[in-house]
């Protein structure tokens, strides 16, 4: 949800900020703005792209040293150039740029215009500016104007501010939106995301919520909200740039996909012994003893990830017979829920950022429960506030559609439920043996399937004109059929709806007609007869079907219009296996449409606002 970036040092800051915010445009992408002080601050923004702010700095000519830059993701007021931040004062001596959401702007914005403070935009964020405009009368320093102004303030924000009196400084603050420092030599950066910073330097600082960095060329200080020094440790990033560029595949999706072996295996490595019977998850402290005390857990999450959690609720409820539901972060801390230090809660998450899942972790910290980050970002706000993290070690995913990052929570799931399995005396040496096993052919079998891509790119384009699709599946095949039905939605903009396959006729099956197209999952043997029964009932009300079933089962061909066979394995795993198709068959829908994988319209990779 937008992304910010800052520089302060002795080359021309524009192209450096240009560049960060092509990494951060993931975050948002409807409009962009960089804002450079010499002497006085110059602002060029514009509605659109980077590529428009980009063509709209060529005739602007901006010199300067020190800057601050941002690529929106509307959420108060339309993408405009108004509404592009930066954002100035009306004596256009501030500038800032925000990430987050204001919740208390009406009130501030009414108070201000009252004051006869003059607002040229529809945003939450010009609310700032102006508080800070009006803190500066009754405070002494540019700091605490700016500290004035963020006590007023209720919801969330990662701030940059640069200001004509103050030009030796950017000043970030933090308040659960993520920020990071990136700390050169004779330079300095804030930004929202490590991809921003690479090019420059890998060491860097994580904001922490309520802290300040004030960053001058020579030095970086940190502070708390009382201007206490906070000393803390420099990260070192180990992760390289390449993983964050499309190495000649025509969009990130897709080089996503296809990345997918090779993850599989970098994790499994590290996590599996071919020839022990224990899981590698040294980093994770949960014990016997903890979980003796265990009676329910939690798997929260939003979106892709919550279909992941899904998976995870199924495989620890049948594997290690514990209690799990899985719940959507944005309901469930509105529902009350019943946490105790009895409690599990297991986080799932790419970026580690998500505001939603965060708001459940911190609840469920604060009544006493046990929290698991499942999380890709590494120094994430989740990885850092969880008692206990598991990386999903995916790499950097850029495209807006999750792929491999799904994969890589899968097979969090699968090892955190063999390990709480294990752990509790659930499975036995047997049985974990043939879990290792199947386990570790994954990624051989996830090749097999990326070498049908052209079979399962032909089988799209000869859906291209279908204007909605069903998806069914039971157990883990229904989690699956989630997943293959959101990827069609992000990108290709077509109605798709999943059911578990036995609730069709329970009312969905009134809008099958001639037709309709339907995508069957079979991956669970043990109840591919009762799915085959209702994929029969549609295709004798005219849907064409288009199955994913596991090699050598010959039946489903009799029915479906077409099957894509998955290798087939352990029923834990089959999850991630029947998805690959699922992502190829997507992917490659939207790209027929015509449209733009990477970035698809009205979202953002990083949803940090509620
Ligand atoms: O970063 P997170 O995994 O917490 O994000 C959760 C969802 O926003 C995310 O999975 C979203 O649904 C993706 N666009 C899916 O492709």
């Amino acid at each position: 949800m937008c992304g910010i970036v800052g520089y302060i040092g002795d080359r021309e800051a524009t192209p450096i900020l240009v560049e960060g915010l092509k990494t951060l445009e993931y975050r948002g992408y409807d409009s962009a703005g960089v804002a450079i002080y010499n002497d006085k601050i110059d602002l060029v923004k514009t509605k659109g792209r980077l590529k428009d702010l980009v063509k709209t700095l060529g005739d602007s000519n901006m010199k300067g040293t020190m800057g601050i830059g941002h690529t929106r993701w509307a959420t108060h007021g339309e993408p405009s150039y108004l509404n592009a931040h930066p954002h100035m004062n009306s004596d256009v001596d501030i500038a800032l740029v925000h990430n987050g959401i204001i919740e208390n702007y009406i009130e501030l914005r009414e108070e201000l215009i009252e004051k006869g403070y003059k607002f040229v935009s529809e945003t939450d964020t010009e609310t700032i500016v102006h508080l800070i405009t009006e803190s500066e009368k009754t405070t002494d320093t540019f700091l605490d104007a700016i500290l004035a102004a963020a006590s007023r303030i209720d919801g969330s924000y990662a701030l940059g501010v640069i200001s004509h009196k103050n030009p030796d400084e950017i000043i970030a603050v933090r308040k659960e939106s993520p920020l990071v420092i990136g700390i050169g030599e004779g330079e300095n950066f804030i930004a929202s995301d490590i991809p921003a910073l690479l090019k420059h330097t890998r060491n860097v600082y994580f904001l922490e919520d309520n802290e300040i960095a004030i960053l001058r060329k020579e030095s970086v200080k940190l502070l708390d909200m009382d201007k206490n020094e906070v000393k803390k440790e420099i990260f070192r990033v180990t992760w390289d740039m390449d993983a964050a560029e499309k190495a000649g595949f025509n969009h990130f999706m897709l080089k996503e996909i296809h990345e997918q072996p090779r993850v599989m295996r970098d994790v499994l490595a590290q996590r599996i012994d071919e020839t022990s019977t224990e899981i590698k998850l040294d980093q994770l402290k949960i014990d016997k003893e903890l979980l003796k005390r265990v009676n329910k857990v939690y798997l929260v999450a939003c979106g892709t990830a919550s279909y992941a959690a899904e998976v995870g609720k199924e495989l620890l409820q049948k594997v290690a017979r514990i209690p799990a539901v899985m719940e959507t972060a944005s309901e469930f801390r509105y529902k009350d829920p019943i946490i105790d230090e009895n409690t599990l809660m297991i986080v799932v998450s790419q970026s580690g950022e998500t505001a939603d899942t965060l708001a459940a972790l911190r609840m469920a910290k604060k009544s006493g429960a046990y929290v698991i980050a499942a999380v890709n970002v590494v120094g994430s706000t989740m990885a850092r506030e969880a008692d206990d993290v598991l990386y999903l070690c995916a790499g950097p995913e850029i495209a807006v559609a999750s792929t491999k990052a799904y994969s890589a929570q899968l097979v969090a799931m699968y090892l955190i439920s063999i390990k709480i399995g294990r752990l509790l005396g659930k499975i036995n040496d047997t049985e974990f043996i043939e879990l290792r096993d199947a386990l570790l052919k994954l990624p051989t079998q996830i090749e097999k399937i990326l070498a049908r891509e052209e079979e399962i790119k032909m089988l799209a384009y000869k859906h291209l004109d279908m204007k909605n699709i069903f998806y069914i599946g039971r157990g883990l095949d229904y989690a699956a059929s989630l997943e293959g039905a959101l990827k069609i939605k992000e990108i290709a903009y077509l109605h798709a709806e999943s059911y578990p396959a036995g609730e069709l006729k329970h009312g969905p099956i009134a809008l099958i007609e001639n037709g309709s197209v339907l995508m069957g999952i079979l991956g669970q043997e043990y109840l591919m007869e009762k799915t085959i029964s209702n994929i029969k009932e549609v295709k004798a009300r005219g849907a064409e079907v288009i199955a994913i079933a596991l090699e050598g089962n010959e039946k489903v061909k009799k029915i479906a219009d077409d099957v894509i066979y998955v290798p087939a394995t352990h029923w834990m795993l089959t999850t991630l296996l029947v998805n690959i198709p699922q992502q190829l068959f997507a992917y490659y829908i939207a790209c027929g449409l015509g449209h733009d994988v990477d970035k698809p319209r009205n979202l953002a990779k990083s949803v940090t606002v509620e």
